[in-house]
Protein backbone atom coordinates (compact mmCIF):
# COMPACT_ATOMS: atom_id res chain seq x y z
CA UNK A 1 0.00 0.00 0.00
CA UNK A 2 1.55 3.37 -0.74
CA UNK A 3 0.95 6.12 2.28
CA UNK A 4 0.98 9.44 1.73
CA UNK A 5 0.77 12.42 4.07
CA UNK A 6 -1.63 14.71 3.98
CA UNK A 7 -0.35 17.96 4.90
CA UNK A 8 0.98 21.53 4.15
CA UNK A 9 3.27 21.54 6.54
CA UNK A 10 6.48 21.18 4.97
CA UNK A 11 8.24 20.72 8.48
CA UNK A 12 6.40 17.53 8.83
CA UNK A 13 6.42 16.52 5.08
CA UNK A 14 10.48 16.39 5.80
CA UNK A 15 10.26 14.66 8.50
CA UNK A 16 7.83 11.68 7.20
CA UNK A 17 10.07 12.07 3.82
CA UNK A 18 13.09 11.31 6.16
CA UNK A 19 11.69 7.94 7.72
CA UNK A 20 11.31 6.50 3.91
CA UNK A 21 7.34 6.03 5.06
CA UNK A 22 5.60 7.89 2.48
CA UNK A 23 5.45 7.93 -1.33
CA UNK A 24 3.59 11.50 -2.01
CA UNK A 25 1.89 14.18 -0.29
CA UNK A 26 -1.92 15.72 -0.67
CA UNK A 27 -3.13 19.11 0.42
CA UNK A 28 -6.52 21.26 0.07
CA UNK A 29 -7.44 24.40 0.68
CA UNK A 30 -8.05 23.79 4.25
CA UNK A 31 -4.32 22.44 5.02
CA UNK A 32 -3.18 25.20 2.63
CA UNK A 33 -5.45 27.86 4.80
CA UNK A 34 -3.33 25.65 8.11
CA UNK A 35 0.20 26.19 6.80
CA UNK A 36 -0.41 30.02 6.60
CA UNK A 37 1.49 30.14 3.32
CA UNK A 38 0.46 30.15 -0.64
CA UNK A 39 0.02 27.47 -3.02
CA UNK A 40 2.44 27.39 -5.47
CA UNK A 41 5.16 28.47 -2.46
CA UNK A 42 4.04 25.41 -0.81
CA UNK A 43 4.01 23.41 -3.68
CA UNK A 44 7.48 24.30 -5.03
CA UNK A 45 8.91 23.39 -1.15
CA UNK A 46 6.81 20.26 -1.06
CA UNK A 47 8.51 19.48 -4.94
CA UNK A 48 12.00 19.80 -3.68
CA UNK A 49 11.65 16.91 -0.51
CA UNK A 50 9.61 14.35 -2.14
CA UNK A 51 9.99 12.29 -5.36
CA UNK A 52 6.20 12.48 -6.81
CA UNK A 53 2.61 12.38 -6.33
CA UNK A 54 1.72 15.68 -5.12
CA UNK A 55 -1.77 17.01 -4.89
CA UNK A 56 -2.63 20.66 -5.57
CA UNK A 57 -6.20 21.53 -5.49
CA UNK A 58 -7.24 24.02 -7.89
CA UNK A 59 -10.19 26.77 -6.95
CA UNK A 60 -11.88 27.23 -9.98
CA UNK A 61 -15.76 25.86 -10.64
CA UNK A 62 -15.61 25.68 -13.75
CA UNK A 63 -14.27 23.58 -16.27
CA UNK A 64 -12.05 26.06 -18.23
CA UNK A 65 -10.97 27.74 -14.68
CA UNK A 66 -9.48 24.35 -13.74
CA UNK A 67 -7.86 23.83 -16.47
CA UNK A 68 -6.33 27.17 -16.85
CA UNK A 69 -5.14 27.08 -13.09
CA UNK A 70 -3.61 22.87 -13.54
CA UNK A 71 -1.81 24.58 -16.56
CA UNK A 72 -0.23 27.30 -13.89
CA UNK A 73 0.30 24.28 -11.69
CA UNK A 74 2.12 22.54 -14.01
CA UNK A 75 4.70 25.03 -14.32
CA UNK A 76 5.89 24.05 -10.98
CA UNK A 77 7.09 20.42 -11.29
CA UNK A 78 5.57 17.63 -13.24
CA UNK A 79 5.42 15.99 -9.70
CA UNK A 80 2.26 17.34 -9.11
CA UNK A 81 -1.05 16.00 -9.74
CA UNK A 82 -3.74 18.23 -10.08
CA UNK A 83 -6.89 17.83 -7.26
CA UNK A 84 -10.38 18.93 -8.79
CA UNK A 85 -13.67 18.30 -6.99
CA UNK A 86 -16.31 15.66 -7.61
CA UNK A 87 -18.46 17.86 -9.80
CA UNK A 88 -20.00 17.78 -13.50
CA UNK A 89 -17.33 20.58 -14.26
CA UNK A 90 -14.97 18.83 -12.45
CA UNK A 91 -14.98 15.25 -14.45
CA UNK A 92 -14.85 17.59 -17.54
CA UNK A 93 -11.40 18.95 -16.33
CA UNK A 94 -10.31 15.88 -15.87
CA UNK A 95 -10.96 14.75 -19.19
CA UNK A 96 -9.09 17.36 -21.10
CA UNK A 97 -6.23 17.12 -18.57
CA UNK A 98 -6.10 13.51 -18.85
CA UNK A 99 -5.86 13.83 -22.94
CA UNK A 100 -2.61 16.16 -22.05
CA UNK A 101 -1.32 14.09 -19.89
CA UNK A 102 -1.66 15.52 -16.50
CA UNK A 103 -2.38 13.44 -13.48
CA UNK A 104 -6.20 13.89 -11.60
CA UNK A 105 -7.08 13.70 -8.21
CA UNK A 106 -11.27 13.50 -7.88
CA UNK A 107 -11.56 14.64 -4.76
CA UNK A 108 -14.49 15.15 -2.47
CA UNK A 109 -15.86 11.53 -3.31
CA UNK A 110 -18.98 9.73 -1.15
CA UNK A 111 -20.51 7.08 -3.35
CA UNK A 112 -19.25 4.32 -5.39
CA UNK A 113 -20.81 5.82 -8.15
CA UNK A 114 -18.64 8.90 -8.04
CA UNK A 115 -15.71 6.73 -8.09
CA UNK A 116 -17.38 5.18 -11.17
CA UNK A 117 -18.20 8.15 -13.03
CA UNK A 118 -14.68 9.98 -11.92
CA UNK A 119 -12.22 6.56 -13.27
CA UNK A 120 -14.46 7.01 -16.91
CA UNK A 121 -13.29 10.56 -16.65
CA UNK A 122 -9.62 9.44 -16.61
CA UNK A 123 -8.82 10.61 -13.22
CA UNK A 124 -5.63 8.90 -12.39
CA UNK A 125 -6.83 8.91 -8.09
CA UNK A 126 -10.32 9.05 -6.85
CA UNK A 127 -10.26 10.02 -2.82
CA UNK A 128 -13.29 8.54 -1.08
CA UNK A 129 -13.58 10.29 2.40
CA UNK A 130 -13.81 8.27 5.35
CA UNK A 131 -13.66 10.43 8.45
CA UNK A 132 -16.59 13.08 7.15
CA UNK A 133 -18.57 9.87 6.23
CA UNK A 134 -17.91 8.29 9.61
CA UNK A 135 -18.93 11.72 11.39
CA UNK A 136 -22.43 11.41 10.04
CA UNK A 137 -22.58 7.96 11.48
CA UNK A 138 -22.13 6.27 7.76
CA UNK A 139 -20.22 3.02 7.22
CA UNK A 140 -17.05 4.39 5.56
CA UNK A 141 -15.13 0.82 5.00
CA UNK A 142 -17.87 0.22 3.06
CA UNK A 143 -17.83 2.40 0.73
CA UNK A 144 -14.02 1.33 -0.29
CA UNK A 145 -15.15 -2.06 -0.22
CA UNK A 146 -17.29 -1.12 -3.41
CA UNK A 147 -15.01 1.35 -4.71
CA UNK A 148 -12.67 -1.54 -4.62
CA UNK A 149 -15.01 -4.20 -5.99
CA UNK A 150 -16.01 -2.41 -8.58
CA UNK A 151 -12.60 -1.34 -9.99
CA UNK A 152 -11.64 -4.78 -9.84
CA UNK A 153 -14.74 -5.98 -11.37
CA UNK A 154 -13.50 -4.02 -14.99
CA UNK A 155 -9.90 -3.87 -14.49
CA UNK A 156 -10.20 0.09 -13.79
CA UNK A 157 -6.88 1.61 -13.51
CA UNK A 158 -8.17 4.18 -11.57
CA UNK A 159 -6.37 4.26 -8.06
CA UNK A 160 -8.14 4.66 -5.00
CA UNK A 161 -6.57 7.27 -2.41
CA UNK A 162 -8.32 7.23 0.99
CA UNK A 163 -9.00 10.48 2.28
CA UNK A 164 -10.27 11.97 5.77
CA UNK A 165 -8.15 9.51 7.47
CA UNK A 166 -8.54 9.77 11.17
CA UNK A 167 -6.79 6.71 12.98
CA UNK A 168 -4.41 4.09 12.33
CA UNK A 169 -7.55 1.62 12.34
CA UNK A 170 -8.80 3.57 9.36
CA UNK A 171 -5.36 2.75 7.53
CA UNK A 172 -5.16 -0.74 8.78
CA UNK A 173 -8.53 -1.25 7.03
CA UNK A 174 -7.82 0.41 3.80
CA UNK A 175 -5.04 -1.75 4.10
CA UNK A 176 -6.68 -5.11 3.87
CA UNK A 177 -9.52 -3.98 1.90
CA UNK A 178 -6.61 -3.47 -0.91
CA UNK A 179 -7.06 0.51 -1.59
CA UNK A 180 -3.85 1.38 -3.34
CA UNK A 181 -3.10 4.04 -1.08
CA UNK A 182 -4.18 5.98 2.39
CA UNK A 183 -3.17 9.85 2.61
CA UNK A 184 -2.59 10.15 6.17
CA UNK A 185 -2.66 13.33 8.55
CA UNK A 186 1.01 13.97 10.48
CA UNK A 187 -0.32 12.84 13.62
CA UNK A 188 -1.80 9.83 12.69
CA UNK A 189 1.18 8.34 10.94
CA UNK A 190 3.00 8.81 13.78
CA UNK A 191 0.78 7.44 15.72
CA UNK A 192 1.06 4.33 13.53
CA UNK A 193 4.80 3.71 14.95
CA UNK A 194 3.48 3.17 18.77
CA UNK A 195 2.43 -0.03 20.56
CA UNK A 196 3.43 -0.33 24.21
CA UNK A 197 4.71 -3.72 24.02
CA UNK A 198 7.15 -2.74 21.82
CA UNK A 199 8.22 -0.09 24.29
CA UNK A 200 8.27 -2.51 27.60
CA UNK A 201 10.18 -4.83 24.88
CA UNK A 202 13.26 -2.27 24.44
CA UNK A 203 13.05 -1.39 27.88
CA UNK A 204 13.36 -5.12 29.12
CA UNK A 205 16.20 -5.65 26.84
CA UNK A 206 17.92 -1.65 27.25
CA UNK A 207 17.90 -2.92 31.13
CA UNK A 208 18.93 -6.83 30.52
CA UNK A 209 21.97 -5.56 28.42
CA UNK A 210 22.99 -3.40 31.59
CA UNK A 211 23.04 -6.49 33.49
CA UNK A 212 25.09 -8.24 31.20
CA UNK A 213 27.94 -6.10 30.70
CA UNK A 214 27.72 -5.38 34.59
O1 LIG B 1 -7.36 15.22 1.62
C1 LIG B 1 -8.64 15.29 2.15
C2 LIG B 1 -8.53 15.40 3.64
O2 LIG B 1 -7.58 16.37 3.97
C3 LIG B 1 -9.82 15.76 4.31
O3 LIG B 1 -9.68 15.42 5.66
O4 LIG B 1 -10.24 15.42 8.07
O5 LIG B 1 -10.74 17.45 6.62
O6 LIG B 1 -12.08 15.34 6.37
P1 LIG B 1 -10.73 15.94 6.75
Amino acid sequence: MKIFIDTANVDEIRQAWDLGIIDGVTTNPTLIMKSGRDLVTTLKEISEIVDDCISGEVISMDAEGMIREARELMKISKKIVIKVPMTKEGLKATKQLSKEGIRTNVTLIFSANQALLAAKAGATYVSPFLGRLDDISQESLILIEDIKQIFTNYEIKTEIICASIRSPLHVLNCAKIGADIATVPYKTLMEMFNHPLTDIGIERFLQDYAKSVK
